[in-house]
Formats: structure tokens, C-alpha cells, sequence
């Protein structure tokens, strides 16, 4: 059942309480947040979606994992500052999450103001959504919008408890994501074929994902870390590289029942090895996978498998992507990565979808955000939607 939209919301004039996901890796530097704003950027249209309806929007997110506690290094202002930039207009930063100081600056506020509460996390209630915290919450405003797609698979006070207590709908980033990601679980016939492009350290983080797209994909393209995997179930010999055991079995599985499904697999046909696991790792090399030396570690798919990677690609119409193809963060190791996120880029006609955390990294690094249909904001929260679990930060908002 589709959920209410905020354009379903009577919002015009009203106290607006936005949840946001502005959860962006500060520790990097607070000079380091213009490189990561994805997720700031993915909120503005529904911020202005409000401004524009005469709103008085009260935006609230978590930043890191503070445990309940003040934390000064976690507080949001400078994430609010950025925000005020991308915006073109005033954001009035609060040092506290709820309480009267609170309520009489949010009491004050004028249609189209935009305020943006301290972080949710130094009051232990968000994590445990304790109904208390979710009540203070609630009475700052008079409906409410969920817009932290990222942070939709946490029970949180104010993902779970707050649609209960006022007027709900979702924002325009969640309606963006939850269509985007649905494509490839309620795959057309007209947008098919269909591939899943996977990469990243673990099998055992892909496995539920590998289970609920298996039987809709014509192509299944692995590469990154899990890709050893595959391969040492297949018999290569795979070097020094660290391959996950107690999934050889779950891989030779999904090699068989995509066979029979006939779905067509691309693995590895060469590697870049290297004695250890830096960028400035010696003993550097591209072999086939039949080739790899013992002792070695292999860092990043090889350029004759980027391109045949890159060919299956630009024969699918829909195409899901998640997790590099090698150690991209190692300069030395992000060809495979670059050669497949280039060709995505390329591909005209082509429904492409990113998966959150290090492959929208990734994505934003190479400043082709612009050339894929959709990435998205959430790292977990993809993985777990594209798993077809439901998240319950968007189960709990009511239907349209
Ligand atoms: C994320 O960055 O994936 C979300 O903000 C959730 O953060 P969490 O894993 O700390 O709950």
C-alpha cells in the first residue's frame, strides 16, 4: 500500500517537524562537510517544497553514534551552517533537541523560517523510542514529515514514534527513494533486462539482497572483496586473500540456482594482486584468475573484467549497483571501480540505481552523481529495502 505523500499533508502555515538524515562523517573535519552533503542536498527540495507552502520547518537528525550523551564534536550546527549555504537562506540552530527553551523559539517562528534542532542522539529516549522523548518531540509541531530514507530501517522515537502521535506523511526524498529502489524489486517487463552489479567487502552482507533479486535479474556481475569468494568456490586458488568460509556453499548455491534460472553470471576473469593491503603495497600486479601467486592479495577487479563488466552493463535497461569493485579508497585500486561507474555514467536510456554508503561514496568522488538516475542516501536502509524487509520508519507512516 502506497504511503501518504507531503503533497497529501495540509501543511500550508503549519509547524512542520522534518526528520532528516544529516548523519555525514564529521569526523573527517568540520572543512570536510561540503564533500559529503549528499544528504544534505537530497533534503532541499522538500525543504523548499515547505518554504513554499508558508511552513515554519523544524528540521531534527541524529549525527553519529553519541550513545545519549552531550557530545560536542557530534552537534549539528556546522552541518546546519552548510545546510544554510545550499539553501540560500537562514537556518536557526538550536543547541537543544526539546524542552521550553525549545518551544519558545520554535513558538516565534515565522511561515518559511527554517530551525534545525541539536542532535536527536544525546537523549538516550531517540534510540530506545521511548514514548516520552517522541511526545516532546511532537509538541513542537503540528504535523509531521519523514524524510531520513537513511535512517528508516532504525525503530527510533522519532523514525517509529512521531508518525503515531501527528499528522504524517513522506517527504519527497523518502517518496524519491522508496520508487527508485522499488524498481528493481517490481521490475517491468519494458525495463528489463536487469542487472545487479555487486561489489563490496562480504558476501554475508549481500546475501539477503543476492536472495530477493536473484529470480528477477538477467545479469549478476560481482566483483570487490565478495568476488574472492565466488571465486574460491569455483576452485581458484585465490592467494593471500582473505575469503569468507562459511559462505563457500551460499556462493556455489547462488552460481547453481542462477544457472538454472538462467541468469547470467560475470565474475572475475582478472585480478590486481598485491602483497599487502596498502596503496603503496609492493609487488603490484594485473593476473588472470587462474594465476593469482600465493601470498598475494587481490585489491581490485583486472581492466579485461571492467570491460567485459562494463559490455554486460550496456546491454540492461534497469541496473542496480551496489558496493565497489576493488579497495577504492587506494588510489592504485579504484580502476575497476572508475571503469564501471564511467560506463554506468555513459549508458543513455538506462535506469541506473546506487546503493548508499561507500558506492554512493564512491559515485561522489567521481563526480557522476549527476549521470545516474538515482543514488541513494542510505547505506543500511538500501541494503535492507532491496533485502524487501520492510523499514519500519516508513511501515510506520499511514497510508495515502
Ligand atoms: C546511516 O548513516 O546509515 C544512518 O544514518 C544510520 O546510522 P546508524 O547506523 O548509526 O543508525
Amino acid at each position: 500500500m502506497a504511503k501518504r505523500t507531503v503533497s497529501q499533508l495540509d501543511v500550508a502555515g503549519k509547524l512542520v517537524l522534518v526528520r532528516v538524515d544529516f548523519n555525514i562523517p564529521i569526523e573527517q573535519g568540520v572543512e570536510a562537510i561540503a564533500s559529503y552533503d549528499q544528504r544534505l542536498r537530497a533534503t532541499l527540495p522538500t525543504i523548499r517544497y515547505l518554504k513554499d507552502q508558508g511552513s515554519r520547518v523544524i528540521l531534527c537528525s541524529h549525527l553519529g553514534r553519541p550513545g545519549g550523551k552531550v557530545v560536542d564534536s557530534l552537534r549539528l550546527a556546522p552541518v546546519g551552517d552548510r545546510l544554510a549555504k545550499l539553501l540560500g537562506s537562514q537556518v536557526k540552530c538550536l543547541s537543544e533537541t526539546i524542552g521550553p527553551r525549545v518551544e519558545d523559539t520554535v513558538g516565534s517562528m515565522q511561515s518559511c523560517e527554517v530551525a534545525l534542532l541539536e542532535n536527536l542522539r544525546f537523549y538516550a529516549g531517540e534510540e530506545k523510542n521511548d514514548p516520552d522523548f517522541a511526545r516532546s518531540l511532537a509538541d513542537l509541531a503540528d504535523c509531521f514529515v519523514m524524510d531520513a530514507f537513511a535512517v528508516t530501517h532504525r525503530a527510533h522515537a522519532s523514525t517509529v514514534g512521531l508518525p503515531g502521535l501527528l499528522p504524517s506523511a513522506m517527504g519527497l526524498l523518502v517518496q524519491r527513494e522508496v520508487e527508485s529502489l522499488g524498481q528493481a524489486l517490481d521490475i517491468k517487463v519494458e525495463a528489463k533486462p536487469l542487472a545487479a552489479l555487486m561489489g563490496g567487502a562480504k558476501v554475508s552482507d549481500k546475501i539477503l539482497v543476492l536472495e530477493n533479486l536473484l529470480t528477477k535479474l538477467d545479469h549478476l556481475i560481482v566483483g570487490g572483496g565478495m568476488s574472492v569468494t565466488f571465486l574460491r568456490a569455483q576452485g581458484y586458488e585465490t592467494g593471500a586473500s582473505s575469503i569468507e568460509e562459511d559462505r563457500l556453499e551460499f556462493a556455489k548455491e547462488v552460481l547453481s540456482r542462477a544457472t538454472k534460472l538462467g541468469v547470467q553470471v560475470h565474475l572475475p576473469v582478472d585480478v590486481v594482486v598485491a602483497d599487502r593491503f596498502a596503496d603503496d603495497a609492493s609487488g603490484v600486479e594485473t593476473v588472470l584468475v587462474n594465476q593469482v601467486p600465493p601470498g598475494s592479495l587481490i585489491m581490485d577487479i583486472g581492466p579485461i573484467t571492467a570491460n567485459l563488466f562494463s559490455e554486460s552493463l550496456g546491454q540492461c535497461k534497469t541496473i542496480v549497483w551496489n558496493g565497489p569493485m576493488g579497495v577504492f579508497e587506494m588510489p592504485n585500486f579504484s580502476h575497476g571501480t572508475r571503469t564501471v561507474a564511467g560506463a554506468i555514467a555513459n549508458l543513455s536510456g538506462v535506469t541506473s540505481v546506487v546503493g548508499g554508503g561507500s558506492t554512493a561514496e564512491a559515485v561522489e568522488e567521481l563526480g557522476l552523481m549527476d549521470r545516474m538516475t538515482h543514488v541513494s542516501t542510505g547505506g543500511g536502509a538500501s541494503l535492507e529495502f532491496l533485502e524487501g524487509k520492510d523499514l519500519p520508519g516508513i511501515a510506520a507512516l499511514p497510508d495515502a
